[in-house]
C-alpha cells in the first residue's frame, strides 16, 4: 500500500514559483522510490493575488489548508506592496493560525560548500536552531501615542493609559509629541513547549547540550521569565548539559566558535536574527531551510530566504534551501528514509561541485540543480 500525503503549495512571490518547482520535482522523484503518493494542491496567495483580489489569506483558505498534511511555502515580498503587509497577512498569519510554535532551522555546513569562516570545516558547523515561532515581539501588540506637553511623567502616564486602553482602541490625539511602542509577550506554556521540543530533539540526535538565548540582563521581565522557565524544563532532562548565552554574545561566538553549539533554543525575534547569521556561516541564504512545526497539527516548510524580485523568472536562483525544506517536510510527516535520501543527494551534488548556481560561484540554472539532485537520488538508490 502506498502512503499518501496531501500537500498544499503556496509558491508566493519573486523566485518562489521556480524554487518550489524544483522542490516538487525532487519530492516526486523520491516518492516514486519510496512508494509514497503525493497529492499537490496549489494556492495562488502572494502579492499578485493580493493586488488582484484584495485577499491576503482568508479564513476559508485557512480552513481548507487545515485538511492538508503539510504546507510547502516558497517566499513572499514584492516591491509593489508596502513592507509588512504580505509578511504579516500571509506568512505570520499561517504560522499563528496553525500554531506552528517551533521554527526549526538547521545551520549545517555541507561538504563542498565554502563558509566565510576561515578554517572551519563541516564537522565544526552542525547546529539545530529551535526558534520560538508564535510569541515575543511577533504578537503584534503595539501602537502610537500622541500627547500634549512634554516630560517623562507625562509620557509614562500616557503610555500606561494607552496600554490599559488597547482593547478599546482609544487613542490620545493631540499634536504636541509622539511615540511608538511594541510589546513582546512570552507565556509559560509558550516557553515550555518550545524548550521541551529542543531537549527532545537533542535526545533524538544524540546531542549533549542545549544553549538557551536571551537578553535577561536588560529585558528582565520577558527574558528573565524565559530563563526561569528554561531552568525548570532543563531539570526534566538531567543528562543534557545546558548553558545561557546573551543574544549579542552568541552572535559573536557563532562566528568565532560555531563548534561549541549543538541545539540552540531562542525566543522568536532573536531567532530571526541569529538564523540569518547562521545561514551565512553555512554558505549563504540559498542553502538555509526552515520548518514551522506544530507537532500535533499542520506544519509548514520554506526556505528562509526572501523573494529576491530581481532574480524572479530568470531560472538562476539556488533551489537547495527549498529542496532541503522539502526533506524536512518528509521527515516531519514520518518519511524519514525519503528525507535522508533527499539530503544525501543534496550533499552529493554539492560535494561534486559541478552543478551550482551563481551564489555558490557557478553558473548552473535553478532547474539544473533540481535535475542533478533527482539524478543523485536515483543513482544512490
Ligand atoms: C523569516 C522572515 C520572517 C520573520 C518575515 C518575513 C516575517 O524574516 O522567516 O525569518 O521575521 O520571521
Ligand atoms: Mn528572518
Amino acid at each position: 500500500m502506498k502512503r499518501g500525503y496531501k500537500i498544499a503549495v503556496i509558491r508566493g512571490d519573486g523566485i518562489g514559483p521556480e524554487v518550489i518547482s524544483e522542490g516538487k520535482k525532487v519530492l516526486e522523484a523520491v516518492s516514486e522510490l519510496e512508494n509514497i503518493a503525493l497529492e499537490w494542491v496549489e494556492y495562488p496567495h502572494g502579492a499578485e493575488h493580493y493586488l488582484e483580489s484584495g485577499e491576503l489569506i482568508g479564513e476559508d483558505t485557512l480552513k481548507e489548508l487545515k485538511k492538508s498534511d503539510a504546507i510547502y511555502f516558497g517566499c513572499i515580498g514584492d516591491p509593489r506592496v508596502e513592507t509588512g503587509i504580505l509578511e504579516q497577512g500571509i506568512l505570520l498569519t499561517l504560522r499563528f493560525y496553525f500554531d506552528q510554535y517551533v521554527n526549526l532551522r538547521p545551520v549545517k555546513l555541507l561538504e563542498g560548500v565554502r563558509t566565510p569562516l576561515a578554517g572551519k570545516r563541516p564537522e565544526d558547523i552542525d547546529i539545530s536552531v529551535v526558534r520560538e515561532n508564535t510569541e515575543d515581539f511577533y504578537v503584534g501588540i503595539g501602537g502610537r501615542v500622541k500627547w500634549k506637553g512634554k516630560g517623562k511623567k507625562r509620557d509614562e502616564l500616557e503610555i500606561v493609559r494607552k496600554l490599559y486602553n488597547i482593547k478599546f482602541g482609544v487613542d490620545i490625539e493631540t499634536d504636541a509629541d509622539e511615540l511608538a511602542y511594541q510589546i513582546g509577550v512570552v507565556t509559560r506554556e509558550g516557553c515550555e513547549r518550545v524548550m521541551r521540543f529542543a531537549f527532545e530533539l537533542a535526545n533524538e540526535k544524540g546531542k549533549k547540550k542545549v544553549t538557551s538565548v536571551d537578553k535577561a540582563n536588560v529585558l528582565t521581565h520577558g527574558y528573565g521569565f524565559w530563563r526561569e522557565v528554561f531552568n525548570e524544563v532543563a531539570k526534566e532532562y538531567p543528562a543534557i548539559d545546558t548553558e545561557f548565552n546573551f543574544v549579542d554574545a552568541i552572535c559573536m561566538w557563532l562566528v568565532k566558535n560555531p563548534e561549541w553549539y549543538q541545539v540552540v533554543v531562542t525566543p522568536n525575534m532573536f531567532g530571526d536574527i541569529i538564523t540569518d547569521l547562521g545561514a551565512m556561516i553555512q554558505g549563504g541564504l540559498g542553502l538555509a531551510p526552515g520548518a514551522n512545526i506544530n507537532p500535533d497539527g499542520v506544519s509548514m516548510f520554506e526556505p528562509i530566504h526572501g523573494s529576491a524580485p530581481k532574480y524572479a523568472g530568470k531560472n538562476v536562483s539556488n533551489p537547495i534551501a527549498t529542496i532541503w525544506a522539502g526533506a524536512m517536510l518528509l521527515e516531519t510527516v514520518g518519511e524519514k528514509s525519503a528525507a535522508e535520501r533527499v539530503l544525501s543527494a543534496i550533499e552529493a551534488v554539492l560535494r561534486e561541485g559541478k552543478v551550482r548556481t551563481y551564489d555558490l560561484g557557478g553558473n548552473s540554472k535553478t532547474s539544473e540543480v533540481g535535475d542533478a539532485v533527482v539524478g543523485e537520488i536515483r543513482r544512490l538508490s
